[in-house]
């Protein structure tokens, strides 16, 4: 381990044991105020501090991480005690009209049953991923993100954040032997590729289907800078989500898109590395970067130097299209899958520009108060809405430890 990462899983270590001391079983609020997590606000009949909204299980995942890290029980204690929320929350139907019950139970519950055994866990994941269906367009093959089913505004839309909500699917079947899930969330996956992303490889925001034929309709953004512009937290979702979906299927299109994605996001990053918070800014043009986009971004393209392997036996099975040479004299980023050469590569290229970003959010962006449960200042929760601009979040700081995690422990295995 480099210094930078020894370094960087230490000061998360701290981060988490302050987080415990200060919130206890209580969830902080989505972004920092001043750099400093606030209690989540009352809500839902809840005082200050309940489990609602999004973000609540990157915390536990922390919490997760930091148990594997250190081996203190303190950490897996904690992490329970949240898991017990999560159990509550999913039974007693406390806003779970979202499509988010992935992100809130890939993180929590799914650990406690892979690493504890808790029987109770695997049934609340369950019991999100059966209500999690229930948001399926058949006609469409799509899973609405926002909103009731029949609210004009949000029917049969979804957005680019979506793909990270598949992998509970995916686990559902798994476990069950149920196939619906894990077709649902493929044939999900496969609707975005065809339509969220754009012919020049960024992508929309979100996206709207005919509700009553599932004809693709249009895209649109919600907390992009325009509709036509790169929001630079969606391109990370779709490398990281794509890149997921080629995990689970095999389905090659999915790394290719992943790929796409990825040379976008790439292409399109200022000179520390971490991106403003919407792809079509750059330097000089004063507006706020968002550090989780960076961070999500690292864990993707960590996830994608994972899967070298598979991109060898694509190469076997696709046959030879470009030589190395050939690719180099173009000056293109290394992406054909069907290229015959030596994958290390591709493997070599993602993990360097991971290993870059993660440097940069390091050196760069953990300027925080002292006493500050954070971990990574400078993100952006939303431009648009005035929320969480320039501050720390919940899940620029789970994807900076997870990154931390792949790089110090490549044996790691994410709980995606
Ligand atoms: N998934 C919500 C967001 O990225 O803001």
């Amino acid at each position: 381990m480099s210094d930078t990462i020894d370094v960087g899983v230490a000061r998360t270590l701290e981060a988490v044991e302050r987080d415990i001391a200060s919130f206890g079983p209580s969830f902080p609020d989505n972004a920092t105020v001043d750099g400093k997590y606030l209690p989540r606000p009352s809500a839902y009949g809840m005082g200050p501090g309940g489990n609602y909204g999004w973000t609540t299980s990157f915390r536990t995942a922390e919490r997760w991480m930091a148990w594997q890290l250190d081996g203190d029980d303190k950490f897996k204690e904690a992490a329970l005690e949240d898991v017990g929320s999560f159990e509550r929350r999913i039974f007693e139907g406390i806003d779970t009209d979202t499509h988010d019950l992935g992100f809130l139970y890939s993180l929590s519950s799914i650990p406690a049953w892979g690493m504890v055994g808790l029987d109770t866990a695997r049934r609340a994941a369950l019991a999100a991923a059966d209500k999690l269906m229930t948001r399926f367009w058949e006609k469409a093959g799509i899973i609405q993100a926002w909103g009731s089913l029949d609210d004009p505004e949000q029917s049969c839309r979804t957005i680019i954040d979506s793909l990270m909500n598949t992998p509970l699917l995916y686990w559902a079947t798994q476990e069950t032997g149920d196939s619906r899930y894990a077709e649902a969330a493929h044939r999900h996956t496969a609707a975005l590729r065809d339509n969220i992303v754009r012919p020049d490889d960024s992508t929309f925001h979100t996206f709207y289907w005919d509700a009553k034929t599932g004809e693709p309709l249009r895209g649109a953004t919600h907390q992009g800078y325009s509709d036509s512009s790169c929001w630079a937290r969606g391109q990370a979702w779709g490398i990281y989500g794509f890149s997921l979906g080629y995990r689970y299927t095999g389905d090659v299109t999915f790394l290719e898109t992943a790929e796409r994605c990825a040379k976008y996001f790439l292409a399109h990053l200022p000179a520390d590395h971490v991106s403003y918070w919407d792809l079509v800014f750059t330097d000089g043009s004063g507006e706020p970067r968002d550090s989780s986009a960076a961070a999500i971004a690292a864990c993707g393209l960590l996830e994608m130097a994972e899967m070298g392997e598979c991109f060898s036996r694509t190469r076997v099975a696709g046959g030879s299209s470009a030589t190395a040479e050939e690719i180099a004299a173009t000056g293109e980023l290394p992406m054909s899958l069907t290229c015959a050469r030596d994958v290390s590569e591709e493997v070599e290229y993602y993990r360097g520009w991971a290993r870059k970003i993660v440097d940069s959010l390091a050196e760069n962006y953990t300027d925080l108060p002292a006493d500050s449960t954070a971990m990574i200042a400078h993100g952006v929760y939303s431009k648009p809405g005035g929320a969480g601009v320039d501050e720390a979040n919940l899940w620029g700081d789970y994807f900076y430890m997870e990154a931390l995690m792949r790089l110090a422990k490549p044996e790691w295995r994410p709980y995606w």
